[in-house]
């Protein structure tokens, strides 16, 4: 994975950064079936952040080696995407470890948080819950979160509604946590732009997508480089939740 930015290029320090002592504030967002333990350590190489969901490792035996093969290769502050939703049957399973193995970010989403929040309390891990709306993130930080994941309209996977212009404004003015963008950025220009709409950082998914250490196979990560904006559609026809999709990708 090549860094974003040359390395003789001065540092981009946010409260998020700092928090988890990043070269630059972005995250590797985790992704279904395509970020595993290689791209979350190559993040880690480059001074982002690496994360995964926790269901592209199971049975659960198989997410604890996942976790302990990455603190074994890096020092580096890592984060678990949890579905926290009753549907994830491993929910209390993954929580125990993430927190066990000490991982630095647990971040949360489908659902309600307050399991993770109130576990996590008085743990070096810190919780972030994806959010789409105000509702949604002034209910989060009532519950105690560290930090809010701005999910716009354009992210890929589930997609909120609301442009980014709008939404991570609002969520900073509103709740005075550290906001992450998410949708839409793919390079310097949309980090820029998420930090002077008052992000504190920048999660990014689909660019990396075409990294080569996302596992997924090469027809896929061509077409992410191949499709262009036209290509996108929009449509909750895949799991009933909105969402992005090149309709030709195949996986
Ligand atoms: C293929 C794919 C799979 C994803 N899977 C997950 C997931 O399992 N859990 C999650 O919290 N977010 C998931 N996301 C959302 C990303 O974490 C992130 O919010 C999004 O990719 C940001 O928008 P961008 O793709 O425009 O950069 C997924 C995104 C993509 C593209």
């Amino acid at each position: 994975m090549r860094p974003f930015f040359r390395e003789e290029r001065a540092q981009m320090q946010t409260d998020f950064s700092r928090m988890f002592d990043l070269t630059y504030p972005i995250v590797a967002a985790p992704m279904f079936l395509v970020s595993t333990s290689a791209l979350v350590k190559a993040a880690a190489e480059a001074g982002i952040m690496g994360t995964f969901p926790a269901l592209n490792y199971r049975p659960i035996e198989a997410f604890a080696a996942a976790v302990q093969d990455i603190k074994k290769a890096t020092k580096a502050a890592i984060g678990v995407n949890i579905i926290v939703q009753e549907a994830n049957r491993l929910r209390d399973q993954q929580i125990d470890i993430a927190l066990q193995e000490g991982v630095e970010l647990i971040i949360t989403s489908l659902g309600n948080p307050r399991t993770v929040i109130e576990r996590a309390k008085g743990t070096k891990t810190r919780v972030f819950c994806d959010v789409v709306n105000l509702q949604h993130a002034e209910k989060v930080r009532d519950l105690g979160a560290d930090g809010l994941i701005a999910v716009s309209h354009g992210a890929g996977g589930h997609a909120g509604t609301i442009s980014p212009f709008v939404l991570i404004p609002r969520l900073r003015q509103a709740t005075s946590l550290p906001v992450l963008a998410a949708g839409n950025i793919v390079d310097g220009r949309g980090l820029a732009a998420a930090l002077a709409l008052g992000a504190s950082g920048a999660y990014i998914g689909t660019r990396f997508i075409a990294s080569e250490e996302a596992e997924v196979d090469a027809d896929y990560k061509q077409s992410i480089v191949d499709y262009d904006m036209e290509d996108i559609v929009s449509t909750h026809k895949v799991d009933g939740f909105s969402g992005q999709l090149y309709p030709h990708a195949t996986t």
